[in-house]
């Protein structure tokens, strides 16, 4: 086993491919995936506090406070499995303060990946997005359609994807993009994200597979 395991951040705009991508990767790599996104919904679905509060901003398409965030993903990092294994971050750090959060608990990830996608492309994903909520699989109703009718007739939407709250999204994104991103500049890989998802995950495979062999060789020599 691995004493030192990857730690990976991946942002990118809504609808950039993050969740997509995490999928693949856990499943190539095995990290631990933490997606505040992914966390705030199960939240909400369980009605809990932090779901209440929660719900309201996210259906605006706003971002969830901070204090509510960090929490939630300072005690899912500090967890066991997340130290064992590795963790890969996703949707988090956001804001301008929520880097800084990380960086007085000492959380840095080994590579910063952003995923680049043009708006225009960005809006047909997340409108003919749609989830299914007995496996948490992303499907997309042109690009990735569900394998059978019973998954079909399961699938749900998304109540922050209609086309004024992706815009609304995708402007914040852009207003916290720069401030967020320049905390990772010297660790940061940008893959384009037009390609399939086979093609960009085999881009984002080949980076942290040679990550993860220097790790390994520093090591041993070490
Ligand atoms: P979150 O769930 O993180 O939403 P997001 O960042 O807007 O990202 P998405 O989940 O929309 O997209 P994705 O990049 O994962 O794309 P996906 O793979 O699904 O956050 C939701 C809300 O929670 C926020 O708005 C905020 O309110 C709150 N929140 C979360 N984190 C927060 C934080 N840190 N602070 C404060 N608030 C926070 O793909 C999209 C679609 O495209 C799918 O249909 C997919 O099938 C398709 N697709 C994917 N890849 C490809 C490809 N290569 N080619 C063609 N289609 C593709």
């Amino acid at each position: 086993s691995i004493s030192d395991p990857l730690k990976v951040m991946i942002s990118g705009a809504p609808a950039s491919g993050k969740g997509t991508q995490c999928e693949l990767i856990v499943r190539k790599f095995g990290l631990v995936h933490i997606s505040t996104g992914d966390l705030l919904r199960a939240e909400v679905a369980a009605g809990t506090e932090i779901g209440n509060k929660a719900k309201e901003f996210m259906n605006a398409g706003q971002l969830v406070p901070d204090e509510i965030v960090t929490a939630m993903v300072a005690a899912r990092l500090s967890r066991e499995d997340a130290k064992q294994k590795g963790w890969l971050l996703d949707g988090y750090p956001r804001s301008l303060g929520q880097s800084q959060n990380l960086e007085k608990m000492q959380i840095r990830p080994d590579v910063y990946i952003v995923l680049d996608v043009p708006d225009e492309i960005l809006i047909d994903r997340c409108v003919g997005r749609r989830l299914d909520p007995v496996t948490g699989k992303i499907y997309h109703l042109n690009f990735f359609p569900p394998e059978t009718e019973e998954v079909k007739a399961r699938l749900i939407t998304r109540p922050d994807d209609t086309e004024e709250k992706v815009k609304s999204r995708l402007n914040i994104y852009k207003q916290n993009a720069e401030a967020v991103s320049s905390s990772y500049s010297n660790i940061t890989h940008k893959i384009d994200g037009r390609h399939s998802r086979e093609a960009v995950f085999k881009e984002i495979e080949s980076l942290l597979s040679q990550l993860q062999y220097d790790k390994v060789k520093i090591m041993k020599s070490g």
